[in-house]
């Protein structure tokens, strides 16, 4: 079934230009010039009203591949009169490689990505090893990223790899929590919690002191949704 797509004229929300330009000024895309901060998959947007509404301080770009989770977000944005954040229709991979300068995000977070819970289809998750080599190559030195997920493989999975990789450093003193004083909850994570299942955190930080020439840039393999390109500028 193909759901209809949803013509989205918030002025909050950005189509990307259709010839992309590594380093092309996302930035300039928010009244104030600020720290830029991304989210992967927005989903309806209430994490990126909450946290934006906090910290006013930082720009927010909020993304997601899904039309109707990007209206949403646009919605709740307005309602929240925000003007540091900003909905763009991308897919993570794609928005990074091709629009993002090396060191231009003060921080990244991820919040209940697709778990794939398939064995089969677990080389479709979001955040494997590659992925988290290419966010270390956006992130500025000392720049957060946040991980969290209902999905407890999917957390062990992640919280195994990023001590094994070079230019990550723990935030926290656990590979992984269940609980982050003061951290928004998003809608997946709600239902998550009332459900009963715990929700499990990751925080990182990309070693301030790890040499720029040290990060190879990304060499993101095709992979799962990345010919979503295609319909992008429907
Ligand atoms: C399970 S939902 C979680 C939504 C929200 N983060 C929350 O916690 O309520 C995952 C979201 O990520 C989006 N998504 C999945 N893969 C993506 C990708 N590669 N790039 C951008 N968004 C993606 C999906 O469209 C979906 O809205």
């Amino acid at each position: 079934m193909t759901q209809r797509m949803i013509e989205i004229t918030s002025p909050v929300f950005f189509p990307l230009p259709r010839d992309p330009q590594p380093g092309a000024d996302l930035a300039a895309l928010f009244p104030e010039k600020q720290p830029l901060v991304l989210e992967i998959g927005c989903g309806i947007g209430d994490f990126i009203v909450q946290l934006a509404a906090r910290r006013p301080e930082l720009n927010f770009l909020a993304i997601d591949i899904y039309n109707k989770g990007c209206f949403k977000t646009c919605n709740r944005v307005e309602r929240a009169e925000l003007s540091n954040v900003r909905v763009l229709r991308a897919e993570a991979r794609y928005l990074l490689t091709h629009y993002l300068a090396p060191e231009s995000l003060a921080a990244i977070y991820i919040n209940c990505p697709d778990p794939w819970p398939k064995k089969r289809h677990r080389d479709r998750r979001l955040v494997r090893r590659e992925f988290l080599q290419t966010a270390l190559y956006y992130l500025r030195p000392g720049g957060d990223f946040y991980f969290s997920t209902d999905f407890q493989d999917y957390a062990e999975d992640v919280a195994a790899l990023l001590p094994e990789m070079a230019g990550y450093v723990n935030v926290l003193d656990r590979p992984l929590v269940t609980e982050l004083p003061g951290y928004p909850l998003s809608k997946y994570m709600r239902r998550f919690l009332q459900q009963g299942q715990p929700i499990h955190f990751i925080h990182y930080r990309r070693n301030p002191q790890l040499a720029p020439e040290t990060i190879a840039p990304p060499a993101i393999d095709p992979g799962f949704r990345l010919n979503w390109r295609r319909v992008e500028h429907v």
